[in-house]
């Protein structure tokens, strides 16, 4: 058993915040499934939403959020996120993250526009924003003598006081963990844990998402008895790269912000007909828009046309899209690129309060896994890396302020019951028909019997996901697949009890906005207290 006094589970943008700033009073141990880059921090693009310079201002910064948020944002969370925001930009730059620089601005930065901001406030790294910060953590985290990094460790359950039968007050005690190139599971044992696993994009055939976007913190937290909250609010990116070489390639919103312009194949602008805010749109309205006009004129893609800027332009502005275009024939400062919506960002998850707590004692979750109540109904470009360290610096706050007393011996992980798998072949079968089906029934036009023959499915897929996991040992595939379809069936549960369109989530049964809009909650059932082996 190995012991610590934070489990970190996770190392992207909100993981490594906390990790860094916990790590001078507290040892602190980061398990993640793959490499350590290897998240949607590392891939975020166009930047940070920020109140940096005069011409902005808090109140316009959260009404923009609460905008785009259509109703659901949690007002003060949302002004305690912005209110935080310059300090965090503050402490990015003083751990030395190289944002592009433009020595004409009045904060020596330069600042982008995406959709939904009123104002330009995104400060970035060219188009590779998310590089820049985690390669400067990382180097951090790699040599800081109080942190352990577990990479290739993915964790397979929560550990919590009421699994084992214990009285009192269900809290989290560790989690069990497969260590993924030596096959075995080891028990870690914590005086706080903590969430930090990113969103489930992978739930979807097509996402902008890295294959680590499983819904495991989602998931695993519910399993322990967490609330989540507007798991319908899925947010599909209105331009992901449409190529057959391409897998989940994005195009930033920053192109839009810079005056890309979104055309149909014969050149035809249409935004100025959905909506006046034209590009510039959020993000629901645009994707939709999209979706509208590929369905009306039988496409497979739409274009994205910035082509008329100069190319110097182009390629100091967007110097990765550029490259990885042109990788693939595509020269964007001559041709429009063809872009297509797909699922990106999770504004549902475990619900927290402003220090990351979650409904269970000693548990924690940050950034993407988790629903502060910023993002409501459609989170606002670039406020997702804001959140990730806003609220992980004030989750490290509260941890300090905590016992550090580590729980006694847990129990080993037991495998005494199970067998090796005989049939793989049920897990990647599964696993392409669950995607397929929330592409086609759960995406960004829904209706009652898309989402009812979802749901049926979903159910057939657990019985059976939950009968091979009872009976074989754990794998990666497993543990990810059994995360997707918890949190698909959690997707497709809070799209069935929303009786309205609103934000990312609109209905074609219920085409009209409510006046006064409601967050989704679910509660899980309380979990089984004396279950008969860990792998309950
Ligand atoms: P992630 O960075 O996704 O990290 C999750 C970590 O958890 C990973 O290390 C993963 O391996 C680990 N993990 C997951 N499950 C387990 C498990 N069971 N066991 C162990 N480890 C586990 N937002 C912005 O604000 N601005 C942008 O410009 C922007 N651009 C984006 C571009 C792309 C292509 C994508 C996909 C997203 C973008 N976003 C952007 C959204 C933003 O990047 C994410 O919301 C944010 O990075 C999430 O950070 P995180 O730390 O919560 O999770
Ligand atoms: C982008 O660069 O378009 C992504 C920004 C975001 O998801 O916030």
């Amino acid at each position: 058993m190995l012991k610590t006094d934070i489990l970190i589970i996770g190392s992207g943008l909100a993981g490594l915040t906390l990790a860094l700033t916990l790590a001078e009073a507290r040892n602190v141990t980061i398990v993640t499934k793959r490499g350590l880059p290897d998240g949607s921090s590392n891939w975020a693009q166009g930047g940070i939403a920020a109140v940096l310079d005069s011409h902005d201002s808090i109140q316009s910064h959260v009404d923009d959020t609460l905008i785009a948020g259509a109703g659901l944002c949690n007002r003060d969370t949302t002004t305690f996120i912005v209110e935080n925001s310059h300090a965090a930009i503050q402490w990015l730059i003083d751990q030395g993250v190289p944002f592009t620089r433009d020595d004409t601005h009045e904060t020596g930065y330069h600042l982008t526009r995406e959709g939904g901001h009123s104002q330009r406030r995104i400060i970035h790294a060219a188009d590779a924003t998310g590089e820049a910060v985690i390669s400067t953590l990382a180097a951090k985290i790699r040599a800081h003598p109080n942190i352990t990094l577990l990479e290739e460790h993915i964790a397979i359950d929560l550990i919590t006081s009421d699994k084992l039968g214990k009285d009192g007050a269900n809290i989290c005690v560790g989690a069990y963990i497969l260590d993924r190139e030596a096959d075995k599971v080891i028990t870690v044992s914590a005086a706080q844990t903590v969430l930090a696993t990113g969103g489930a994009g992978k739930v979807y055939l097509y996402t902008t998402n890295p294959d680590i976007a499983t819904g495991d913190g989602i998931a695993m937290g519910w399993r322990a008895g967490c609330r989540v909250a507007n798991m319908e609010f899925i947010q599909f990116h209105p331009t992901c790269l449409f190529h057959p070489h391409a897998k989940s390639f994005l195009i930033s919103e920053a192109v839009r912000g810079e005056g890309g312009i979104l055309r149909l194949p014969d050149g035809t602008r249409f935004m100025p007909g959905h909506d006046p805010r034209a590009e510039l749109a959020p993000r629901d309205i645009v994707a939709r828009a999209i979706d509208f006009e590929m369905k009306k004129h039988g496409l497979d893609c739409v274009y994205l046309d910035i082509s008329y800027k100069p190319a110097s332009f182009i390629k100091e502005h967007f110097p990765n899209i550029h490259s990885h275009c042109l990788s693939l024939g595509i020269d964007i400062t001559r041709q429009a690129i063809p872009v297509v919506p797909a699922a990106h960002y999770t504004c549902g998850g475990l619900m927290t309060d402003l220090n990351g707590q979650t409904d269970l004692g000693h548990l924690y979750a940050i950034g993407e896994v988790s629903c502060t109540g910023l993002h409501g109904a459609n989170r606002l470009a670039s406020n997702s890396l804001l959140e990730c360290i806003v609220i992980a610096r004030s989750a490290t706050a509260h941890i300090l302020a905590q016992s550090n007393k580590q729980p006694a011996q847990l129990p080993e992980w037991d495998e005494s019951r199970v067998t090796d798998p005989d049939e793989e072949i049920v897990i990647s079968h599964n696993w392409d028909e669950l995607r397929r089906f929330m592409w086609d029934y759960v995406g960004i036009v829904r209706t009652n019997k898309r989402l009812e023959r979802a749901q049926h499915r979903i159910h057939l897929l657990r019985s059976e996901i939950d009968d091979y996991y009872s009976h074989f040992r754990v794998s990666n595939d497993l543990i990810e697949l059994r995360n997707l379809v918890q949190t698909a069936d959690l997707i497709v549960q809070s799209a069935m009890l929303r009786h309205e369109s609103r934000g990312l989530h609109y209905s074609r049964d219920y085409p009209f906005t409510l006046a006064e809009g409601n967050n989704t909650i679910l509660t899980p059932n309380t979990p089984a207290r004396t279950p008969k082996s860990s792998k309950a």
